[in-house]
């Protein structure tokens, strides 16, 4: 197997007294509560990263301090901290990164990291999948411990799972250690065979925050997996991923995940096509059956899905989990013009609910990896 480093063409440095480690949020244009259940997804890493700058620390102690988040973290390099325990709360996700590692068999040495992030945090834009894959990154380089994409994604999951106790599937982790500049993803969560779709120049990703917080989203996501698994188990089957529609008809829960997976593959196809009116009717198909079967959206999201469409979006739905967080659309636009559209949507969010809609222009940005200090 080859180094993380050894993928960054260019990258490729001896013994760095620094480095640096960034990994970006993402958005997801179709597919959610789908990799769980080995189904398909199409999400596009974004523009906006968590960076991790890597010094040489002591004691033993992994210390790490954010631009954004407050408190200094402190956790012990062997990983025998339980992360659940550790405060300030974002240092769950260092200090199961450092376990995650370590039982795979990395050495973590001393070190002190300084974090930052451009990824909006609790929007369904995965900020904290961005934390823990740089951390993934920077601590298995560090420790000297072997990974190739696949493996880090499974490794970022698994530190994300010791902080939080939510079982996430690997969409969020993929999209950031495979994304591409210009380019959707489309992920089989079953092989995890990751295609890269170019995404037209005058198709705009619109994004737009909520501002709900997502305080039920633990708890009822988990309860949205079980419902899954219960159904494939009541079907004889692993997952899923092959149930027909014929067989789930009758459970809604069920029912989103097949008629997803199909949505998917067909959004895939509109976007090689360049096709943006079937992408719009997928997305807004994806939206209702997330809504109606799935049960995860709430009335701010189904608004701002119509405010957009409303506004020149051809198609939107909820992106991520749900419960709170994102909606993200396509509109036929120039960015500048989607920009003026997205000031519209969020002006009458905020005169019809109260809530201030922070709204972008979603660009596809490139993968995780290492680059240099200066
Ligand atoms: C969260 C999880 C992902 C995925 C989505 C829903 O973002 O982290 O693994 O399940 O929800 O599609």
């Amino acid at each position: 197997m080859r180094r993380l480093r050894d993928l960054d063409p260019g990258a490729r440095v001896s013994r760095p007294p620094k480095a640096q480690w960034r990994a970006p949020g993402r958005v997801n244009l179709i597919g959610d509560h789908t990799d769980y259940c080995e189904g398909f997804v199409l999400p596009m890493a974004l523009d906006r990263e968590c960076v991790i700058a890597v010094t040489p620390g002591a004691d033993d102690r992994v210390k790490a301090r954010s631009l954004q988040l407050d408190g200094v973290v402190d956790v012990a390099a062997d990983g025998h901290d339980e992360p659940r325990t550790i405060e300030p709360s974002w240092g769950r996700f260092v200090a199961g990164a450092v376990q995650a590692v370590t039982e795979r068999g990395a050495r973590v040495p001393a070190l002190d990291l300084e974090v930052s992030s451009t990824v909006p945090t609790g929007s369904g834009l995965s900020s904290s999948s961005a934390l823990a894959v740089a951390l993934t990154l920077a601590l298995a380089d560090a420790g000297d411990l072997e990974l190739d994409r696949r493996d880090a994604a499974r490794v970022a999951l698994d530190a994300e799972v010791r902080a939080t106790g939510v079982p996430g599937g690997l969409m969020d982790q993929l999209a950031s250690l495979f994304g591409e500049a210009g380019h959707a993803l489309l992920i089989d969560c079953r092989s995890l065979d990751i295609e890269a779709i170019p995404i037209p120049d005058d198709i705009a990703v619109l994004v737009a925050d909520s501002g709900l917080p997502r305080t039920l989203a633990d708890s009822e996501y988990a309860q949205r997996r079980a419902a899954c698994e219960q159904a494939a188990a009541a079907l004889g089957m692993a997952t899923l991923r092959d149930a027909t529609i014929d067989q789930v008809r009758n459970d809604p829960r069920a029912r989103h995940v097949v008629t997803e997976n199909a949505r998917v593959l067909a959004c895939a196809d509109a976007l090689r096509a360049n096709d943006i009116n079937t992408i719009g009717a997928l997305m807004l198909a994806s939206h209702a059956s997330l809504r109606d079967d799935f049960a995860v959206s709430t009335p701010e999201l189904d608004l701002l899905v119509d405010l957009l469409v409303d506004a020149g979006a051809v198609g939107a739905r909820l992106t991520g989990a749900g419960f709170g967080g994102c909606v993200v659309g396509v509109a036929p636009l120039a960015d500048t013009d989607a920009d003026a559209v997205l000031a519209r949507v969020s002006a009458r969010y905020r005169t019809a609910t109260g809530l201030v809609a922070n709204a972008f222009v979603g660009r596809a940005g490139t993968a995780a990896g290492h680059t240099l200090l200066r």
